[in-house]
């Protein structure tokens, strides 16, 4: 399958894209995206509008919380607002990424599979080792992060990054597989805007699979919200949101203060 057939055009939003040299051109436009640093962006045409608008993202948009983030930043930030969390409580990463593995049905289902807001690409890499047929896209609106990441996922022959907005994803409706969404949730303005969008972009039957912060037990978990401004969410509340939207099959495994969920487009 061209990877190009699986996004729509920034310019037209036709779904009329196709890759000549490392170029993704579409046929209804001529608009072209050439692979810049190894990845493709499909928000310089459309202007920056989103980028950094909370604390937390300006972070992410630094190149040095980039580099850092996936041995530092992550595990550190993951155990002051969950406790152990779920790299802390299942192991390490390899036990966090088995959890969503299964979720998606890696192992029984074929892609392409989205990585959205894949940050440095660490699922990212890790969902592309587990599917070797299957592309898997890793998208993250920071221009530092997918940098990182287009670098680390170097050797892959089926993944490809591209910077992009999860309120508006560059992407065909119906193409995906599975969405993973880890740790991104609260950093979104408009949360239902992204539900939407995966709901958009899943084929039927397709699993959305995130993790994000549930009601800090701890002291320090509340103060770092409160500080931070960083939202947490009621399990209860998320699954009646996401039905409403229109996904079906909630369900959920708890860990610490934070919390993986799967659901299904009917
Ligand atoms: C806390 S990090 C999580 C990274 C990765 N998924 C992980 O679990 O390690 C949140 C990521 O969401 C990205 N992000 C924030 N707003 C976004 C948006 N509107 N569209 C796409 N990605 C966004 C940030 O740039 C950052 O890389």
């Amino acid at each position: 399958m061209d990877v190009a057939s699986l996004f729509r055009c920034p310019q037209c939003h036709k779904s009329e894209l196709a890759l000549h040299s490392k170029q993704m051109i579409c046929s209804a436009c001529s608009h072209s995206l050439p692979s810049r640093a190894g990845y493709y962006d499909f928000l310089s045409a459309t202007l920056d509008k989103r980028v950094a608008t909370t604390s937390e993202q300006k972070l992410m948009e630094s190149e040095l919380i980039a580099r850092v983030y996936e041995r530092f930043w992550r595990p550190a930030f993951v155990r002051v607002m969950a406790g152990k969390g779920a790299e802390g409580l299942t192991g390490g990463f390899s036990g966090e990424f088995f959890i969503h593995k299964n979720c998606l049905s890696m192992d029984e289902r074929e892609g392409p599979w989205l990585d959205l807001s894949c940050g440095p690409g660490t699922f990212t890499r890790a969902m592309a080792s587990a599917s070797p047929g299957s592309w898997v896209v890793g998208l993250d609106i920071a221009r530092s992060m997918v940098e990182v990441a287009a670098t680390r996922g170097r050797g892959y022959d089926n993944l490809v990054f591209v910077r992009g907005d999860a309120h508006e994803l560059p992407l065909r409706s119906g193409c995906m597989s599975g969405v993973n969404n880890s740790g991104a949730l609260h950093v979104y303005d408009d949360p239902e805007a992204v539900f939407s969008e995966i709901l958009r972009v899943l084929m039927p039957g397709g699993l959305f699979v995130g993790s994000t912060f549930s009601p800090a037990k701890s002291m320090v978990g509340r103060l770092m919200s409160q500080v931070g401004g960083i939202r947490r969410f009621q399990p209860a509340e998320l699954r009646a949101w996401l039905s409403r939207i229109g996904f079906a099959d909630y369900e959920e495994v708890r860990l610490g203060d934070a919390f993986i969920f799967r659901v299904r487009k009917p």
